[in-house]
Formats: C-alpha cells, structure tokens, sequence
C-alpha cells in the first residue's frame, strides 16, 4: 500500500508520517519509509542522528543506475539515457517488491531500528549547493515516481512517503501514485486552504484523499476541521506534549504516547487497509502512461532525442504481471549489481 502524507509546511507530515511508521512496524507490518521532501527531516524524526541522515544515500545520486535496474531487458527502452522518471514499465522490466532483497535496496535503503521492529528508509536527497539553478525539486523525486511506478506491493505492507510541503507535489504526477493521502491540516485557515487547493487537482485524477487534523487543542479546533473539511476529515491528533518532548531529544517509546493518538494512528491504518479492495490496477497504469506521454511531449522527446511514446506497452498493467517468486530470479538480480551499473560510464545523467 502506498501512502503519501502532505500538507502545509510545519503541519506536522514528518511527525505524522514518521508516528505512523512506527505504529505500522511496532504491528510487525512490513514498511518501507521515503523521505521525498526537500528538506529531509524524516531520518532524524525515525530516530537517526543527523550525522547517520547526512550519510544516508540518496535515490537521486543513484537515478542512473535504479533506471538501468528497472529497465531489466524491456525491449522498448534501449538504454538508461532514454529512460524519464516517468517512463511506465512493461515486459521485460523489473519490478520491485516491499518485501525482498534487491540491487535498488541494497544501494539505496538503509534499515532504521525503531522501538519495536525496523523498517527500510529511502531518501531523494537533500537540495545541494551545486542543485541551485539546475537541477529542481522534481529531478530528485524523479527517483520515487519511477520506483512507485516499478512496485507490486501487496496487501499488508507499506511504503509510506514524506512528501513536500503545500502544492509543489503537484508539479508532476507523483500524487497519483499512492492509494490513499493523508493530508495533514492543522485547524487553522491556511491549513485548511491547502486541502482545498489539494482536493482540487486531487478530484480530476481520482486521488484517494483523508484529512487529519493535526495540534487539534480543543473542542473548538475540531469543530473548526469539521466545518471546513466534512467528511473528508478522518481524524484528528491532538497537540501532543509526547510529541514536543520527541523534538526536545528524549526518545520517548511508542507505547507511551497517550491513547487518543495512538487511536488515531490505528485509525490511518485501519484506512489504509481499506483502500487496498479499491486498487485499480488499470487506472493506475494508464494515469502512469497519461503523466509520461505529458512528459514526453513537453520536455523528454526533445532531452532524449528519441520519441518516447514508444516506450509504452499497450499490452501491460502494473499488478497484473507474474512476478517470479524470490529466489529464481535472485542469480538474475545479483548478476546485474546496481554498484556496477552505477560504475558504469554510460550511465546518463539525472
Ligand atoms: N501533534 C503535535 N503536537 C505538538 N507538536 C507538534 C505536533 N505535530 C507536529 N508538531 C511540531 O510542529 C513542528 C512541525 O512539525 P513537522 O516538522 O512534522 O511538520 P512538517 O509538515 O513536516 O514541516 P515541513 O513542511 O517543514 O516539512 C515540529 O516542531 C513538531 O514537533
Ligand atoms: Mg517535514
């Protein structure tokens, strides 16, 4: 299951979203964490220190070689130059899965250990020095389109995303990809203006969209929520002093955090859970060929020199492929490390 948590900047979606991370590992749930904002926060908010997140690997430094993994021996796409962040799988493209070993992973994630159980964190990377004025924000969350675009994930496990603040995320067509987003709207007018600038783009594409409110203080805070959002709020979490002493340093465990909230945190998942029987495995495909063909058109035709419309396969859906089980395919997966890829001089640039 794929879920996104967005929201005004300073809303709480790194809490919420590290918060719920944690609730879903402490159930034993397989979870895979991705800090896509542009300031990453989400490695320290699991518990790293900021020297461990500093030396966190970043998705978009591996961009060249994650494509030329993905691409596996698709006969549509001739190299990893020719390869977008939007370009959609089909035969012949390796898929990933939240539970397995595979060359991206091991490149890429890092296990955090949490209170109860660990998950794997992959991070875009921060916004550098040598970023400002060409590169953009969207040339490192390429990276998470791509892998959302290349992932069977099952009902049960998890990839949870941090994704950037207001309404940067939708520049490209990453908000589509998750089955359910929670938007975290603090019980203030601006929290609740980006909800409706969110639900806006979110109704044309169909995106599953729940509301959680977030330093809800009060009665009134809530019934504020209530009246904005309707029935798009799922619920609410409440100022949390657990929560300041977690930004203080101290490390409080999960299962100290008043019951209320801990509520809310079955509450999101219990949601989620929900979403997996609305997964529609032929709309996500075809928006996933809707958002490249866009982008083929507008800038990747002419950065790749080729037309890139070719490199969809009419013939696939994501979710409908036979995956081979772990194991066969594992001699396949070792062969074509992503460390050689990456050391590979014909690898293109992000
Ligand atoms: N329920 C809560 N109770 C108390 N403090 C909270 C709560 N949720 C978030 N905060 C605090 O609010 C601040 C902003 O939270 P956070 O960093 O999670 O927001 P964000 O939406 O990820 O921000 P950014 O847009 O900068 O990424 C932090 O200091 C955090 O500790
Ligand atoms: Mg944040």
């Amino acid at each position: 299951m794929k879920i996104a948590f967005v929201g005004k900047g300073g809303s709480g979606k790194t809490t919420l979203s590290a918060l719920f991370i944690r609730h879903l590992a402490a159930a034993g749930r397989p979870v895979i964490a991705v800090d896509a904002d542009i300031n990453q926060h989400l490695g320290p908010a699991l518990g790293l220190s900021d020297d461990q997140a500093a030396r966190l690997p970043s998705l978009g430094a591996q961009l060249p070689a994650i494509k030329n993994y993905l691409r596996g021996s698709n006969p549509r796409i001739a190299s990893a130059d020719e390869m977008i962040k939007t370009t959609p799988p089909g035969q012949g493209s390796r898929l990933l899965r939240i539970v397995e070993e595979n060359p991206v992973y091991a490149s890429c994630a890092r296990p955090v250990a949490l209170d109860e159980g660990s998950v794997r964190l992959l991070v875009t990377g921060a916004f550098t020095e040598e970023d400002l004025g060409v590169a953009c924000y969207h040339s490192k969350v390429g990276a998470v389109e791509l892998l959302l675009n290349h992932l069977l994930d099952g009902q049960g496990e998890y990839l949870v995303t941090d994704m950037t603040a207001g309404s940067d995320s939708f520049a490209s067509g990453l908000f589509t990809r998750f089955d359910l987003t929670f938007l975290v709207a603090e019980p203030t007018r601006k929290g609740v203006s980006v909800y409706r600038q969110y639900k806006e783009y979110a109704r044309d594409f169909g995106v599953a969209l729940r509301v959680v409110g977030n330093k809800v203080q009060g009665p009134e805070d809530l019934e504020f929520l209530r009246r904005e959002v309707g029935e798009d709020l799922l619920a609410a979490f409440s100022h949390s002093e657990w929560v300041r002493r977690l930004e203080q340093g101290a490390e409080p465990p999960l299962s100290s955090l008043d019951t209320e909230n801990r509520a809310v945190l079955e509450l999101l998942r219990t949601e989620v859970d929900a979403a997996f029987h609305r997964r529609d495995a032929q709309r996500y495909t075809a928006q996933a060929v809707h958002f490249h063909l866009r982008n083929a058109e507008s800038w990747g035709n002419a950065k790749a020199g080729v037309d890139l419309a070719t490199q969809v396969d009419p013939t696939f859906v994501l979710g409908s492929a036979a995956l081979p089980r772990p194991g066969t395919e594992q001699s396949a997966l070792t062969r074509t490390s992503i460390e050689q890829d990456a050391a590979d001089p014909a690898g293109a640039p992000v």
